[in-house]
């Protein structure tokens, strides 16, 4: 399987740090307070696990699941929940954890959908961020790493489901090359 894959843009050992890092800022920045970590299935799954555990606050957990309407809902921004919150999230401070941004237009969607909910605070974390591709201007406030346009497998990504559980960030096509900026 590990063959058909291209280049491995991100380490396990580089992963772990800065997934630490994230950990003892958003600690930090959040000191006193409890926090709501709302995960978006399924690639965040992997990141989120590693995240909490850096986490020096009280942090519940709560998963949300939304798929694209049709097939032009790329392009469209269309989504729709599969999943919704199991809790309330009023008067709480929610941080959503994403796995990766690429247009923008399905976290525009849920932070618009979660803005509704008359919680205290709505923050993101995300792993990833491909800014290239950005369709809807969006405010990340957490950024584990800036990405190349390129697709990339791993660490709870998938392609058809496939090398989530691999525990490095690759590129999937072994033939592509990852513009660098
Ligand atoms: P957006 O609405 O275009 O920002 O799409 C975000 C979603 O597309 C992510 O949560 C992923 O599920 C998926 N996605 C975007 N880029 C990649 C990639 O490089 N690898 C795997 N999934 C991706």
């Amino acid at each position: 399987m590990a063959d058909a894959l291209g280049e491995i843009l991100l380490t396990e050992e580089q992963i772990r740090r800065r997934v630490a890092e994230l950990g003892r800022q958003i600690s930090a920045d959040y000191a006193g307070l409890e926090l709501t970590l709302v995960c978006v299935l399924r690639g965040a799954v992997v990141f989120l696990a590693d995240l909490i555990r850096h986490l020096s606050l009280p942090a519940s957990i709560d998963f949300m699941a939304i798929s694209s309407y049709g097939s032009d809902t790329q392009s469209t921004g269309v989504v729709r929940i599969v999943k919704d919150l199991d809790d309330s999230i009023q008067h709480r401070h929610v941080l959503v954890v994403e796995d990766i941004v690429d247009t923008g237009l399905t976290l525009a969607y849920l932070l618009d959908n979660l803005r509704n909910r008359s919680a205290t605070s709505v923050r993101v974390c995300a792993l990833l961020d491909k800014p290239a591709r950005r369709r809807v201007p969006i405010t990340l406030d957490y950024v584990g790493f800036t990405l190349p346009d390129c697709f990339v497998v791993g660490y709870g990504l998938d392609f058809a489901q496939r090398y989530r559980g691999l525990p490095h960030v690759v590129v999937l096509s072994p033939e592509e090359v990852c513009p660098r900026g």
